[in-house]
């Protein structure tokens, strides 16, 4: 099957079955506030990541690109939404046009059509310095991400199968480029360890790309004859790996996996995130509201937080990653067998 036909089929797959199981963020409880002294005029969704002031604390997560007019129409209207919106945007995995200049396009148009918005590029962990300085230029990127996604590749039959010598690339990269790198997961969540590691490799952010969310192993599943279905039940929630990235050093933490609504923002944040990441929502209601239903959930997402930041008293991004929270269920379990508070 062609890389382009895959990137396609990632598409349909997720809109039809990717979204898959529990994000934890179901046992994160606000504790109410009867005084909270908030003015819903005076909340500020202002945050910093790695390094960039934004103006509130979402993004679109990487997605696609390389799969020819599809990709490049769905990229261009995300982009659009991106820039109206103020908030950043991914790019998918620009591997695909490093071997097939004309791909570029499909990837471009975000840039062309978000002009003075922060836009990301996104390589996989197999790049080295001179893929990810071409990944960036190709957009004119403000970061760079790159993803690790092991499971994905190993239930895909022409994966990968070497994943040795990740964190000396990423060292490299990071040493080269002058953009700062994020390093994100893609469904399978990330632990305190690998978070250290990854702020030790000189990283700004980690994007945890938690379970609970869209699935790559649903997703690769579809593709195979015979389905590794363990690998269906794999994975750190979101709510988990966003207390484990929290409890591993000083990093950004961009909390995504399955991040749908103003609430689950909310709650990711008071975990530790400063910012959150957004896919298969996003892909989803560009497939069935269009651009302007899009740009309208995402603007009463940010709406939303604000009331939920007024109910908790917390007036700014600060105060929430502070608000009081009680973590009940199996995300307590599994932070208390972690070790984390
Ligand atoms: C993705 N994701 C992804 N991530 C990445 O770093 N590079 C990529 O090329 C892609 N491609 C891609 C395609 C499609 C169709 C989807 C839905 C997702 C993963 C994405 O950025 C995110 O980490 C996960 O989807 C988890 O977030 P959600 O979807 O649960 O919000």
């Amino acid at each position: 099957m062609s890389r382009e036909s895959r990137k396609l089929d990632h598409i349909k797959n997720a809109l039809a079955s990717g979204a898959r199981g529990e994000n934890g963020l179901d046992d994160i409880h606000f504790v109410h506030n009867s005084l909270p002294e908030t003015n819903v005029k005076d909340i500020s969704l202002n945050t910093s990541l790695a390094g960039m002031d934004l103006s509130a604390p979402l993004l679109i997560n990487a997605m696609t690109g390389g799969g020819g007019e599809q990709t490049e129409a769905i990229n261009g209207s995300l982009a659009e939404v991106a820039g109206q919106l103020q908030i950043p945007i991914a790019v998918g995995s620009q591997m695909a046009a490093l071997k097939d200049p004309t791909q570029q396009e499909s990837y471009k148009v975000v840039r062309r059509n978000n002009r003075r918005g922060k836009v990301f590029a996104n390589v996989g962990s197999e790049a080295g310095v001179s893929d990810a300085l071409q990944c960036a230029e190709m957009i004119e990127a403000d970061a760079l991400q790159v993803h690790l996604n092991t499971v994905q590749e190993l239930i895909m039959p022409e994966g990968d199968r070497d994943f040795t010598g990740t964190l000396s690339r990423i060292e490299a990269i990071v040493r080269e480029l002058n953009i700062p790198v994020i390093v994100k997961e893609v469904g399978f969540g990330m632990s305190r360890e690998a978070s250290a590691l990854i702020q030790q490799a000189g990283a700004k952010a980690v994007d945890t790309g938690g379970s609970g969310g869209t699935s790559f192993a649903v997703i690769e599943n579809e593709r195979r004859e015979r389905p590794l279905e363990f690998f269906e039940d794999w994975g750190i929630p979101t709510a988990v790996s966003i207390a484990e990235a929290e409890s591993s050093l000083d990093i950004d933490i961009i909390g995504s996996g399955g991040i749908r609504t103003a609430y689950d923002t909310a709650k990711a944040i008071a975990l530790g995130a400063c910012s959150c990441g957004t896919a298969g929502q996003v892909l989803n209601w560009l497939h069935t509201k269009g651009q302007r239903g899009t740009h309208e959930s995402l603007e009463m997402m940010m709406k939303d937080i604000t009331l939920i930041m007024t109910a908790v008293g917390a007036a700014d991004i600060k105060s929430l990653q502070n608000a009081p929270v009680v973590i009940l269920g199996e995300t307590k379990d599994w932070l208390e067998q972690r070790g984390i508070d």
